[in-house]
């Protein structure tokens, strides 16, 4: 893609949508006030606004490299604070997606220099998930489930923390995990129980 393509859509963009409303621009600069904070892989194929339907100011986005929630990342960590304590959102999702290379990467016993730290995380999971995982036999159902494991887990994570444990006490947040099926185009929730993975481990985690 020509980078001037990109501002000749832009403009193509904008007479669209002052086409259909000669304030949108207006109105979207007074401000912000999202439902949902959508937390996914940066993976190009995996656009988040489009696959949800969501026009601008309907989502808090955060993207990294396959939708992880790592307590001392201090982006991923501001993001979550900024979402839940300023914007008030009242759901977090972490989407995650099939065929991720993230996790594929994770799932090679290979070092892969400055990937190794971040990667390190999807593989603590395949090892806290290790005998459900290798007990399937064939290796892409394997890195499918991988890649399930790996968003049940993200959102574990996110309950951990001290901003959704307060959020849900003070106002009902919920988490959510989702996958996103890149041969189907489908978007799948994973029904993950939140209250009950909240008190599961709240006896170790509880900060409120
Ligand atoms: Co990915």
């Amino acid at each position: 893609m020509q980078l001037e393509k990109v501002f000749a859509n832009n403009e193509i963009w904008i007479a669209e949508k002052l086409a259909a409303d000669p304030c949108y621009f207006e109105k979207l600069s007074k401000g912000q006030s999202p439902e949902i904070l959508y937390i996914g892989c940066s993976d190009s194929r995996v656009t988040a606004e489009e696959l949800m339907g969501v026009q601008p100011g309907e989502a808090f986005i955060h993207r990294n490299i396959a939708n992880m929630v790592i307590s001392i990342d201090l982006n991923m960590m501001s993001v979550l604070n900024y979402a839940i304590t300023h914007l008030r959102v009242n759901h977090v999702v972490v989407c995650g997606h099939y065929f991720c290379g993230g996790v594929k990467a994770a799932m090679q016993a290979k070092d892969l220099g400055i990937l190794n730290p971040w990667l390190r995380n999807i593989r603590d999971v395949y090892r806290l998930h290790k005998t459900e995982l290798n007990a399937i036999p064939d290796e892409n159902d394997r890195y499918n489930r991988l890649v399930e494991l790996n968003v049940q887990e993200q959102c574990i994570n996110l309950i951990k923390t001290a901003a959704v444990q307060s959020a849900y006490k003070e106002r009902g947040l919920r988490v959510h995990g989702w996958v996103f099926d890149i041969q189907t185009g489908k978007l799948i929730d994973l029904k993950i129980d939140f209250v009950k993975e909240l008190h599961g481990i709240m006896e170790i985690y509880n900060l409120g």
